[in-house]
C-alpha cells in the first residue's frame, strides 16, 4: 500500500510539471507577447491599452508590465523574459539602461521592438516603431520661425527653453533639432533668451515629470522678466506646456506663444480656449496600429514594414524603423481634430 502510495504521489508530480509545462505558451507555439512600457504619464497607459487591444483581438496573449522608475522596469523585463514571449515591445524609461538586461532576450531569441523611444548600445533589438521625432522638432521650430516672422527679419522677442528627459533620447532629438534651427535668430539677436539657458541640461525637466517645471518657470519668470514680456516658450510637450501656462496665468500674465508635443486632450482644450498655441499631436492609434502590424510580422516570421534603414544608429547597429508622421495642431485646424 506504502508503495501504491508513493508511486501515486511520484505520477501525480510528474502530471503536475509536465501540465505546468504545457501552461506556458511559449512550448505551446502560443502568441504570447509581452508590453513593457512606463506608467509616467497617461499617453504611456493609453499606448499600453490601444496597442494591448489590437494584439488581443488577434489571438495573442498580452503580458503587459508598467513600471514608474528604470529599477522598476529592469525587473519588470527580466521576469517578462522568463515567459519567453515571442516578442516583446518596450518604450523605455531610460534608453541607454537595458543593455544588460536585454542579454537574456538575445539567450532566449525573443526579438524586441522599441516603442516610441530608440533602445541604446544594445544589438538585442530588432525594430523600431515611432514618430518621426526629427520632424517633430523641426515643426516646433518652424512654426516659431514663421509666427514671429523670423525669416523677415522680426523680433526682438523673449524666449525662453524646456527641454524633455535627460534619460530619454527623444528629448535630446527634439531639444537639438530646434536648437539648430532657432540658434541662427538667436545669434542676430532676433530672439533674446534672457536667462541665457539655452543648454540643454538647463532646460532639460528631469523624468519628463512636469511638475518638475513649475520651480523654473517661476524663477525664470521673477528673475528675468520682471517688468519683461515673455513673448515664446518652447515646451517640449503637452504637460509641460500645461504646468507653464497654469504659472505664466498665475502671475496674470498673458499667455505667450508656446509649443506642446503628444495632442494630449487637454492641450486640444487649451488651443481651442486659445492658452496654448500648438501641439505636434501623435495620434496613439496610429503608432499602436503600426505596432501591431510589426509584432505580427515578426511572430509569423514575415518583414515588417519599414520605412527608415538609416536614421536609427543606437551606438551598436542602424535599427530598422517606421516613422509616423506627426501633426501640427493649433487654432487653424483644431476644430477638425
Ligand atoms: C515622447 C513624448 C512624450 C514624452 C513623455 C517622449 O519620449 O516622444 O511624446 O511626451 O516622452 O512621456
Amino acid at each position: 500500500m506504502r508503495k501504491i502510495k508513493i508511486l501515486l504521489a511520484a505520477f501525480l508530480l510528474i502530471f503536475t510539471v509536465a501540465l505546468t509545462g504545457c501552461g506556458s505558451s511559449a512550448d505551446t507555439g502560443g502568441k504570447n507577447v509581452a508590453i513593457c512600457f512606463p506608467n509616467t504619464t497617461p499617453s504611456w497607459e493609453r499606448n499600453a491599452e490601444s496597442l494591448k487591444n489590437y494584439l488581443e483581438e488577434d489571438g495573442f496573449t498580452v503580458d503587459v508590465r508598467s513600471s514608474a522608475t528604470v529599477e522598476e522596469q529592469q525587473q519588470l523585463i527580466k521576469e517578462a523574459l522568463q515567459h519567453k514571449p515571442k516578442c516583446m515591445i518596450i518604450g523605455a524609461i531610460d534608453s541607454a539602461a537595458l543593455v544588460d538586461v536585454l542579454e537574456d532576450a538575445k539567450n532566449f531569441n525573443v526579438p524586441i521592438i522599441a516603442f516610441d523611444r530608440i533602445i541604446l548600445n544594445t544589438d538585442a533589438v530588432s525594430y523600431y516603431a515611432s514618430f518621426d521625432n526629427d520632424a517633430i522638432g523641426e515643426a516646433q521650430a518652424l512654426y516659431f520661425e514663421a509666427a514671429m516672422n523670423l525669416q523677415q527679419g522680426g523680433g526682438p522677442y523673449n524666449i525662453e527653453f524646456f527641454a524633455g528627459g535627460p534619460a530619454d533620447n527623444n528629448a535630446h532629438i527634439f531639444f537639438d533639432t530646434v536648437m539648430k534651427m532657432l540658434d541662427p535668430y538667436l545669434k542676430k539677436g532676433q530672439l533674446v533668451c534672457r536667462s541665457g539657458q539655452t543648454d540643454f541640461n538647463s532646460a532639460a525637466v528631469k523624468d519628463w515629470q512636469a511638475e518638475n517645471a513649475r520651480p523654473r518657470i517661476r524663477e525664470l519668470l521673477t528673475k528675468y522678466y520682471n517688468g519683461e514680456t515673455l513673448h515664446a516658450i518652447l515646451a517640449p510637450n503637452d504637460e509641460i506646456a500645461g504646468v507653464i501656462l497654469d504659472e505664466i496665468q498665475k502671475a496674470g500674465r498673458p499667455a505667450p506663444l508656446i509649443s506642446g508635443l503628444d495632442g494630449d486632450p487637454k492641450a486640444i482644450d487649451r488651443i481651442r480656449r486659445g492658452q496654448q498655441t500648438f501641439t505636434i499631436a501623435k495620434d496613439p492609434d496610429v503608432l499602436t496600429a503600426k505596432c501591431f502590424r510589426m509584432v505580427k510580422a515578426v511572430v509569423e516570421g514575415t518583414e515588417p514594414d519599414i520605412n527608415d534603414v538609416k536614421t536609427y544608429n543606437n551606438g551598436v547597429k542602424i535599427v530598422p524603423a517606421y516613422l509616423c508622421t506627426p501633426q501640427i495642431i493649433d487654432q487653424t485646424n483644431v476644430k477638425d481634430y
